[in-house]
């Protein structure tokens, strides 16, 4: 309530505006003091004039932080860990593994192969560092009813790993709409602190959000409630040193608003969340592609991987 509150108070910011900027998403100030005007303006739907000055007053009241120096930076990032995906072509795609401190999306048409990735990654962070993982407890949020036991056991049996051992260490929520699974995403931080976890996967993040916000009208009020939801997992992946792993199907049908049919749901809101995207497409059998879209520090590229009973593998 502060924050929007806040935003209310900024000069030149009217009740309409402050209503305008709300649904697409700017719920704080920091929101608003961090965009471009340009985007500010398209997704508000305001002038671009009005936005420069509405960032320029965001700006002097948030506290946009200061400046850390390259070297304690890099001493964060030596932080970092990676789990293997199982696969050595995708690990070598992701440079070595998922990565810890980052939003991983998959996306990619039913049966790519997202909510496979999503078990063996859970399955691989409870390995011990040595054989590729974090030695770490996981939280699932499932969405669609589709994590399975099962395939834990399988997949973990493939790693030569006790079953019940890695079933342990895997708390699995289920998500029964959007905003249980907002909540969720919230509460995964007092279940974090109490249990080492270090991977947090959402699969779905945005079937809910798709079947619930429907048509043009509901697109502002969905946009404003995944900004937040991944701004939740943003600061989860920070806080804990965690890896947070999401998936989003891509658009069957093309979409009243983004139009082309292979873009994932979520638009920019989760693109711009995302840290790397991955985009998964099926081939022959159980062959699966992976395509890295979006990477801050490695080239893109696609890696060819598989689906079998023991999981992903080359
Ligand atoms: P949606 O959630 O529907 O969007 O799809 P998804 O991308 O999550 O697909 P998912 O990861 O569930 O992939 C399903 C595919 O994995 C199946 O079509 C199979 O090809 C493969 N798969 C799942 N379980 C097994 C298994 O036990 N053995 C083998 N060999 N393949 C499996
Ligand atoms: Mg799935």
């Amino acid at each position: 309530m502060e924050d929007i509150d806040a935003i209310e108070q900024l000069p030149g910011v009217g009740p309409a505006t402050a209503e305008k900027l709300i649904d697409a998403g700017f719920t704080d100030l920091m929101s608003i003091a961090v965009s471009s005007p340009q985007m500010l303006a398209e997704m508000a739907d305001i002038g671009v004039n009005s936005a420069v000055k509405i960032i320029a007053a965001a700006r002097k009241q948030a506290d946009i932080g200061g400046f850390e120096t390259g070297d304690v930076i890099m001493e964060k990032r030596k932080l970092v860990g990676k789990v293997t995906t199982g696969s050595e072509a995708l690990d070598e795609l992701m440079g070595g593994g998922f990565e810890t401190q980052a939003i991983t999306e998959l996306f990619g048409e039913f049966g790519s192969g997202k909510t496979q990735i999503g078990h063996q990654i859970a399955v691989n962070t409870t390995k011990p560092v040595e054989d590729g993982g974090l030695d770490a407890t996981v939280i699932f949020i499932d969405t669609e009813n589709t994590f399975r036991p099962e395939r834990i056991i399988q997949m973990s049996e493939g790693q030569g790993l006790d079953p019940a051992e890695v079933l342990s260490k895997i708390r699995v929520a289920r998500a029964f709409n959007s905003h249980h699974q907002m909540l969720l995403a919230e509460k995964a931080q007092g279940v974090a602190k109490e249990h080492g976890v270090r991977c947090l996967v959402v699969d779905s993040l945005t079937a809910h959000f798709r079947a619930e916000y429907v048509g043009r009208g509901a697109l502002a009020d969905r946009q404003q409630k995944l900004n937040k939801h991944m701004h939740d997992l943003i600061r989860f992946s920070d806080l804990f040193n965690a890896m947070v792993i999401v998936t989003n199907q891509v658009m069957s049908k093309p979409d009243a608003f983004f139009g082309d049919p292979t873009r994932p749901i979520g638009g920019h809101i989760v693109g711009h969340a995302a840290t790397f995207r991955i985009y998964l497409r099926k081939s022959k059998g159980q062959k699966r592609i992976a395509r890295l879209i979006d990477s801050p520090n490695l080239p893109e590229g696609e890696a060819v991987f598989s689906v079998v009973e023991e999981g992903v593998i080359d």
